[in-house]
């Protein structure tokens, strides 16, 4: 696995020791620390990179594109590039100019010297995906607004070329009020493992609350199959958090 940005005082997660000043928002301060947070907020981030990177490779075709839809600080794109055939366009795309700056240095940093583009573009107003053979979009749908989501998913459904996959990961609601509550403790319990105090926990709880939205499994399989996505499979699974493959 490649390293990342070792943890330092600069750069690890505090954001939340104070509550927040308003909803949650991927600005420069969310940016600095992010992969710090995110690898202590996922469960088994890392080997969800891996599974992602396995996978794609298998559907990436030569001279074809991969997109990865809400690419962040570009983690996922770095880990698929010592896998991915040198020929496929990468293309990382998200809404946070302050993301995709972290993403470019670390991209720039890759020996490959594969040919990739940062796209600054928000996915409730424009349609990026084009002749793809992989579309990646890990803990990101989560963020489009429900009213948006069916046309999000169209969207890359039809920027695929036939046989081509796209591999999501999303942060689960349940419908089952006691799993949904006993599964919700077990995540909190990992992030108190991963050193966040309650308090950090329930500030950052509160600032997601307007932003983050969770569907139940069944309404993110239902989105993939409505779309027209001919085999939908979860290859991922702990407690509230979900991987789906989705082949056109
Ligand atoms: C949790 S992060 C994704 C993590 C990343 N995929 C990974 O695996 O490391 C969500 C990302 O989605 C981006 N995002 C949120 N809403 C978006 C939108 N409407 N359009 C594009 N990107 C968006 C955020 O800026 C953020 O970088």
């Amino acid at each position: 696995m490649t390293q990342h940005n070792t943890p330092t005082d600069t750069n690890q997660d505090h954001l939340f020791q104070t509550p927040a000043d308003g909803d949650f928002r991927f600005d420069d301060k969310t940016a600095a620390v992010f992969d710090d947070m995110i690898s202590r907020s996922v469960p088994m981030y890392t080997e969800i990179q891996r599974m992602t990177g396995e996978i794609a490779a298998d559907f990436a075709r030569p001279r074809t594109s991969l997109f990865d839809l809400g690419c962040a600080t570009g983690t996922s794109l770095v880990e698929l590039d010592p896998v991915i055939d040198p020929t496929v366009r990468f293309v990382g795309v998200d809404s946070s100019q302050e993301m995709l700056d972290k993403a470019r240095q670390k991209l720039a940093a890759c020996p490959s010297g594969r040919a990739f583009d940062l796209v600054v573009a928000d996915l409730h107003q424009t349609q990026v995906v084009e002749n793809a053979s992989v579309a990646v979009m890990n803990l990101t749908l989560q963020f489009i607004r429900p009213l948006y989501r069916e046309r999000v998913i169209r969207n890359i459904f039809q920027g695929l070329n036939g046989q081509g996959c796209l591999i999501l990961v999303e942060k689960l609601t349940l419908g089952d009020s006691l799993f949904n509550r006993l599964f919700i403790h077990y995540y909190y319990n990992m992030k108190k493992r991963q050193g966040y105090s309650e308090s950090e926990i329930a500030h950052k709880r509160e600032a997601l609350e307007n932003v983050l939205i969770p569907y139940r499994p069944e309404e993110n399989h239902e989105l993939l199959t409505t779309a027209g996505f001919r085999h939908v499979e979860e290859f991922f699974r702990w407690y509230n958090f979900s991987g789906l493959i989705a082949v056109k």
